[in-house]
């Protein structure tokens, strides 16, 4: 049985995929990036990832494809759009992918597949009770997994704390804006994770986005009961899970 499949995650600023085994989280393709297109219209957005899976050849034809992308999605429907074009709100995504690039598509949360990929293949295996996946960049991602199954859609990047939107103070791109060094922003974190941590008593955090190469400068200044940790699969974890809930039975 082949245990290929593809994997899109796509992102304010890139759209990244590749082609993978699902049964080992090995990447078999390279792994491609393109722009995301000016403005991130849908239609430029699904133009540009039906030119990436074309450019993954005949070994991609007919595998199932996950596509992951940063806003709430229930049932194959972009319900929010909170660093994206407001055009995602209320898009029936999924059946739009499958319209245009004509086969079957999952489509899910960017966080939550990031957190499936940690799960199967990274940082999470074997963890039993809640994990909770946090991702830094733009604005914060979040994924619960319960003995390794996904509870989708937990947007803890909205969270409110000192009255204002969790992300906007502690997502990486606040520390960039900001300007921000490691122990400034390693403060707004602690504040962040302090209540995620006493909200949910999770057995482990995990520490995704870019920024969580240097999780050296950071991590070890935060206090918490809970082990925190960062991503292994870095910036594939979104493709490998993407990929994964695809190939799952009725996955796509
Ligand atoms: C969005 C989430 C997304 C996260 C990371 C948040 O602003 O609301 O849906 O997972 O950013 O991209």
């Amino acid at each position: 049985m082949s245990t290929l499949a593809v994997g899109i995650d796509i992102g304010g600023t890139g759209i990244k995929g590749a082609l993978v085994d699902v049964g080992t989280g090995e990447l078999v393709s390279e792994r491609v990036k393109v722009a995301t297109p000016d403005g991130g219209d849908p239609d430029a957005v699904l133009a540009a990832v039906a030119e990436l899976v074309a450019g993954f050849g005949p070994d991609a034809d007919g595998v199932p494809l996950g596509v992951c992308f940063p806003a709430i999605v229930r049932r194959g429907r972009t319900m929010s759009a909170a660093n994206v074009s407001r055009r995602w709100i209320g898009l029936d995504a999924e059946a739009l992918f499958e319209q245009t690039l004509h086969r079957g598509i999952h489509f899910v949360n960017d966080a939550d597949a990031a957190g499936v990929g940690e799960s199967r293949f990274g940082a999470a295996r074997g963890t039993d009770g809640l994990v909770i996946m946090t991702t830094l960049g733009t604005g914060i991602g979040s994924a619960f997994l319960y003995d390794g199954v996904l509870v989708p859609n937990t947007e803890l990047g909205h969270l409110e704390i000192d009255g204002v939107d969790a992300e906007s103070r502690a997502s990486y791109a606040a520390k960039e804006r900001d300007e921000l060094d490691w122990a400034p922003w390693a403060a707004r974190l602690q504040r962040y994770y302090s209540r995620v941590e006493f909200l949910f008593s999770p057995e482990l955090f995990i520490v995704g986005g870019g920024v969580s190469k240097h999780y050296e400068e950071f991590l070890p200044l935060l206090e918490l009961e809970t082990p925190i940790v960062p991503a292994v699969l870095r910036n594939n974890a979104g493709i490998l899970g993407a990929a994964w809930l695809a190939a799952q039975p009725g996955g796509s």
